[in-house]
Formats: C-alpha cells, sequence, structure tokens
C-alpha cells in the first residue's frame, strides 16, 4: 500500500484508462467525478461555459471537459497526453492516468500503464472489441496490470441490450484468457447518462455486477511491493561536503534497518547501513514508497544508477537478457543499432541482438520478423555495454522495466519489460590477455587507428582507399583494408540493403576493424555506411582519436554521371530497390574528421588530405 506525503497508510488507486478516440472515455471518468461529488462548485461553474465552447453534448455539461487539461486536445477533440486526475471518495482514494485513445499514442498508454494497478479498458457498445482494444489490454498485460474493467460504454445506443453486452464481454474474456489478468469485470455503462457509473441503473436491471465505482472501490489490488526484496536505484550521489557521501533515491520494493547488510548489485561489493536521512532527519528504517538517503558504513564504490539490495536477496546482474518490447516509434526498431537503454537510474548503450519474434496483438500469435514497426510488439534479445542489475518484471515493475531511447534524436522509442537474463551471459566471462593492442602496435612501430571512408555508391571511397593504403604501405605501416563490396562476398554474403541489413552490415565490419585495430593495424574502411548512428557505434567501439571518419563528399549528380557499376542507371531503372541516394536515404557526417570534395581534387590529392591529418595528428610519425 503506497503511503501519502503525510506518511499515513491509505487505500488508493491508480488506474489508467483505455480506449479509442471516440468511446467516450473521457466523459466517464468526468462523470465518475461529478457524480462521486469530487469536483468542486466553482469547477462546475466553469465546466458549464466550457461546455458550451467546446463540448459536444450540446447545452448539457459535458464531463470529458473535466479531463481535457490542455487546449489543444479540446481544441482537436482528443486528448494527447497522460493527464492525472486526482479524487477521493469515503471508501479510496484515486489516481486516474487518462491516456489517449488515437492509434499513434501508444507510448502515452505506456508511460500511464507502468505504474497503474488497474485497466478500465473502453469499448463503445455499438463497435464490440476493436483492434485498439486488444493491443491496449496485450501492453497493460505486458505493463503488469492485472486488474481489468471492461467499461461497455454507450449501452443506450443500443437500447439497453443484454445480448450486445453479453456478447461482447464473451468475445473479450475469450481474447484475454491468455493475458492472466487476475479480474475482470465488464460492465454495461452509459457515462453520458449516468447508468452503472456509481450505482447500479434501473435501465439494465439484467445487470447483477457491481457499478463501476462500487468495483473501483473494493477491488483488492493489494500487490505486496513490502514484502519484496529490498531495491534501491541511485538517483544520485549526495556529497555536499567531504564529510558527508549519501545515495538518494526511493525505495522502490521492500524495507531496510539500519545495521542491515547491502551489496552493490553489480560489483558485489558490501557494507552496512549507517543512517537513513530524510528531509526530517534520521530514521531507522526504510521501505518502500520512501525517498531517503543511504548513508553506509564504508567508502565503498556506488554511482549513480547502481543497484542497491540486501547481501541475502540480490537481483539479476547480467548484460544480456531477454526482454518484451513495445516499439512506439514512427523509425523501425533496427536490431543492432546502438540505443540508450535507462533503467532505474542508470543509463547503458544497447542493441537488440536478435528479434526473436513479433507478437500479433489480435491473435496473439507470434511471427518471425527482422523489425518492429510503429506499436509493434516484440520479444528481443538485448545486449547492454556494460552489466546492469534487474528483476524480472513479473517480479518487479520497477527494477524489470526500461526504456529506450534514440540516440541522435534523443526521442524515447520503445519500453520494455524483462523476462529473464539470457545463461549465455553467466557463462561467458571476459578472459585476461596480457599483450594488449598497445603493444602489438609497438612491434609495428605505429598507433592503430580506423580510417572510415564514407559516401554514396560511386563517391571514389575505394579508389582514395586504396591510394591511402598504398602510401602508408609504402612508408612502412601496417595497413588492412576492409571495401564495401569485397567484404559483401564473404563474411556479410547473407546480407542485403534493406535498413536493417545496411545497420548489421555496419556492426560485423565495425566489430572486425576493431579487432583488427587490436592487432595494431591501422584499418582503412570503405562503405558507404548512410546511417550516422552506426558509424558513431563503430567511433565508441574504440578509443578517442582512434576512429577517423573521413566523408568522401560527391554530390549525387556525380556520382550519377560517373555510374562507375551503372547501378545508378539500373536503379532509376526500378531494377535495384533500396539503392542509396535513389530510394534509400544517406545521412552526411556531421562533423568528420577529414572531409574530401571530390569534385575540386583527384584522388590522390585526397589521399594525401587523409596521410596529412594523420600526420598532424600523430597516427604516423613519418
Ligand atoms: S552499406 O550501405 O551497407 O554500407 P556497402 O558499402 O556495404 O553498403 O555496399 C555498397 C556497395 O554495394 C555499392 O558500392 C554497390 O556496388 C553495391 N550495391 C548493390 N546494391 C546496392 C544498393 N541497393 N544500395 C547501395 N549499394 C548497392
Amino acid at each position: 500500500m503506497p503511503r501519502d506525503p503525510t506518511g499515513e497508510e491509505r487505500d488508493s488507486l491508480r488506474l489508467l484508462t483505455c480506449g479509442s478516440v471516440d468511446d467516450g472515455k473521457s466523459t466517464l471518468i468526468g462523470r465518475l467525478l461529478l457524480d462521486s461529488g469530487a469536483v468542486f462548485d466553482d469547477q462546475v461553474a466553469a465546466l458549464t461555459e466550457d461546455s458550451r465552447r467546446y463540448g459536444t453534448a450540446g447545452d448539457d455539461l459535458d464531463p470529458a471537459l473535466l479531463l481535457d487539461g490542455l487546449e489543444d486536445e479540446r481544441q482537436q477533440g482528443i486528448t494527447i497526453d497522460v493527464a492525472y486526475r486526482y479524487f477521493s471518495t469515503e471508501k479510496r482514494s484515486f489516481v486516474v492516468a487518462d491516456t489517449p485513445g488515437h492509434e499513434q499514442y501508444t507510448r502515452n498508454m505506456a508511460s500511464g500503464a507502468s505504474n497503474a494497478e488497474l485497466a478500465v479498458i473502453l469499448v463503445d457498445a455499438r463497435k464490440g472489441v476493436l483492434p485498439q482494444t486488444r493491443r491496449h489490454s496485450v501492453i497493460c498485460s505486458l505493463l503488469g496490470i492485472r486488474h481489468v474493467v471492461l467499461a461497455v460504454n454507450k449501452i443506450d445506443l443500443v437500447g439497453y441490450d443484454e445480448a450486445v453486452f453479453d456478447a461482447i464481454a464473451a468475445a473479450y474474456r475469450q481474447f484475454a484468457a491468455a493475458l492472466g489478468f487476475a479480474s475482470l469485470v465488464p460492465i454495461p455503462i452509459s457515462a453520458r447518462f449516468s447508468d452503472n457509473v456509481t450505482s447500479r441503473s434501473a435501465r439494465t436491471p439484467w445487470y447483477r455486477g457491481p457499478a463501476f465505482l462500487e468495483q473501483l472501490e473494493t477491488v483488492d489490488v493489494s500487490s505486496a511491493t513490502l514484502a519484496l526484496p529490498f531495491r534501491f536505484p541511485v538517483q544520485w550521489v549526495n556529497r555536499p561536503n567531504a564529510d558527508f557521501r549519501g545515495f538518494s533515491g526511493t525505495v522502490t520494493s521492500g524495507a531496510i534497518g539500519i545495521g542491515d547488510e547491502l551489496a552493490v548489485a553489480a560489483s558485489g561489493r558490501l557494507s552496512r547501513l549507517r543512517d537513513i536521512v530524510t528531509f526530517d532527519g534520521s530514521r531507522d528504517e526504510a521501505a518502500a514508497g520512501d525517498a531517503v538517503t543511504l548513508v553506509l558504513a564504508d567508502d565503498v564504490d556506488v554511482t549513480r544508477g547502481d543497484l542497491l539490495c540486501r547481501s541475502t536477496e540480490r537481483p539479476e546482474v547480467a548484460d544480456q537478457f531477454a526482454a518484451q518490447v513495445v516499439w512506439f516509434s514512427e523509425a523501425p526498431l533496427l536490431p543492432g543499432r546502438s540505443y540508450l537503454l535507462k533503467i532505474g537510474g542508470r543509463t547503458a548503450p544497447a542493441t537488440v541482438t536478435a528479434l526473436r519474434h513479433r507478437l500479433d496483438v489480435a491473435t496473439l500469435e507470434h511471427f518471425a520478423a527482422a523489425t518492429l514497426g510503429h506499436n509493434e510488439i516484440g520479444l528481443c534479445n538485448m545486449s547492454t555495454s556494460v552489466p546492469v542489475g534487474f528483476d524480472a518484471y513479473k517480479d518487479n515493475r520497477t527494477t524489470g522495466g526500461f526504456i529506450l531511447i534514440d540516440r541522435l534524436t534523443q526521442d524515447t522509442v520503445g519500453a520494455g519489460m524483462i523476462a529473464h537474463a539470457l545463461r549465455r551471459a553467466h557463462n561467458i566471462h571476459r578472459q585476461a590477455i596480457t599483450i594488449g593492442k598497445a603493444e602489438r602496435a609497438w612491434l609495428k612501430r605505429q598507433a592503430p587507428a580506423i580510417l572510415w571512408l564514407t559516401g554514396l555508391s560511386g563517391a571514389g571511397k575505394s579508389t582514395i582507399a586504396d591510394h591511402v593504403e598504398q602510401a602508408l604501405h609504402a612508408q612502412g605501416f601496417h595497413t588492412t583494408l576492409l571495401d564495401g563490396d569485397n567484404v559483401r562476398h564473404g563474411l556479410n554474403r547473407d546480407l542485403g540493403f534493406t535498413e536493417v541489413d545496411r545497420v548489421e552490415n555496419i556492426r560485423r565490419v565495425g566489430e572486425v576493424a576493431r579487432l583488427m585495430s587490436e592487432s595494431g593495424l591501422i584499418v582503412i574502411c570503405s562503405f558507404i555506411s548512410p546511417f550516422r548512428a552506426e558509424r558513431q557505434m563503430v567511433r565508441e567501439l574504440v578509443e578517442p582519436g582512434e576512429f577517423i571518419e573521413v566523408f568522401v563528399d560527391t554530390p549525387i549528380e556525380e556520382c550519377r554521371r560517373r555510374d562507375p557499376k551503372g547501378l545508378y542507371a539500373r536503379a532509376d531503372a526500378g531494377q535495384i530497390v533500396n539503392f542509396t541516394g535513389v530510394d534509400s536515404p544517406y545521412e552526411p557526417p556531421s562533423d568528420p574528421e577529414v572531409r574530401i570534395v571530390t569534385s575540386q581534387i583527384t584522388p590522390q590529392e585526397g589521399a594525401k588530405q587523409v596521410i596529412a591529418y594523420l600526420r598532424e595528428q600523430r597516427v604516423i610519425d613519418r
């Protein structure tokens, strides 16, 4: 049971409303507020005025307007963000997350659902269960919501017909059977006419279940967060002066007391809890929901994002795990691309290493897929750049849930629920090797580097790369050259030119280039590599300064004119699809180390420009 800010235990329910645009969601919650007396009189006066201006209920009070705080929502007639509403009755207090019904707003729904205990799934009695109803239900289930009210609204518009209600309830029950809800209560409702909202309606004498508010007031959602193992994601390290060092955050589950032994999940370091500091001074115990600063007895290394636990009840710690991912972005999920994964207070680069299946939300069937599109859900193998501490989402919604962020746009592009660590994560360890990159390079009397030539097909990358290698070789440097066309004959012969395949192409080449640079080589890579994200990913594989991006800058008109392999002509004729610059994008580097403008200089001069840069940066000394 969550505590309210006064520290008193109070029975509360967090609920989420989901439905399609016209299902009458806002009207239902607005009606609930009005009929339960939760609205203050001055608000009602304002509402009457608003109803006349924006409402859809003629001169009547439009209860939906109580919920629509945002101007543009009202004007568009749809809700566009998660709006939280608070109200209470004698029995309970409620936090209502009202989320948009429009399909493209799955993201908002998922953010509203992440801490909700009950979902109100709305359907229009005239339309029944729609694809969105199913999608929202699946997301609710994945997000750990265990209690559902199926509000069959607008029952007045089907003449309060029991058969219509029964058919919808049966269809939904059948679909939801696999979703593992602990309670599912269908209720015939007319939000407009207050039927079965706060009390049972005489117009549905055939209905024997609870009214909507009754169900909300009595449903038992107690989840024992207090009984779960103690978890404390460190939000920040509080170090006001040299004498004090504490770790601030909110206890997400369980409880802890002074003197208890704690472990830092990822490092396994141990210490005892010396003090629990709050705004009002020290205390002896902290429990789920408490925002506190923990002070440890020893000076162990703890940073923002670490997960503190009891030494006897540790979470999983792994850098590979399986998770259900809900994809929000218009741009598809690309396995192999590096995203930022945010879990608890920790943010780490992460990739999807395998998309195991996509879930069809209408049938709950699994399908093979190369990518996840907008609003799609799939089971993914994930890999993070560092081990992270977590629990399975089913055990702990806070320490088992994460979001994915696009590294370039900083948009939240997906949300994930961890299923389990991959066994391989525990069975594969890093081996310490005595001779490293520096030692190997020293024998060759050079510094290792990756020269990465990017540009359109026909820009002149391969020719320049060849000249660069000749020049370095003549000076006695040890080089190797990876070229797109060549690598695609061997290592990457299984890959084509879809976005997914290009990402994988560059990921593999990046790994190979890294291995070769670890042999002390100067690795010259010549790939279209059209996406900034993957070039950045390769850059981050090696140390600063070792990745040198060379933009072979040739306008597409010039590439077309040269068309050395006749590929532009074939692409224009529709014989090649996904051709870069024709029907597949190229994202030019924003800040390359070297830019070669091929319209002004010869390939030999371009190569000299690269060599000059290497000398200037002391990658080569002769
Ligand atoms: S990348 O986009 O994945 O980096 P890469 O450099 O490996 O591409 O391969 C590009 C080469 O493949 C081009 O130089 C061209 O010869 C050939 N090619 C064949 N089909 C395509 C296509 N659809 N788009 C671009 N290049 C293609």
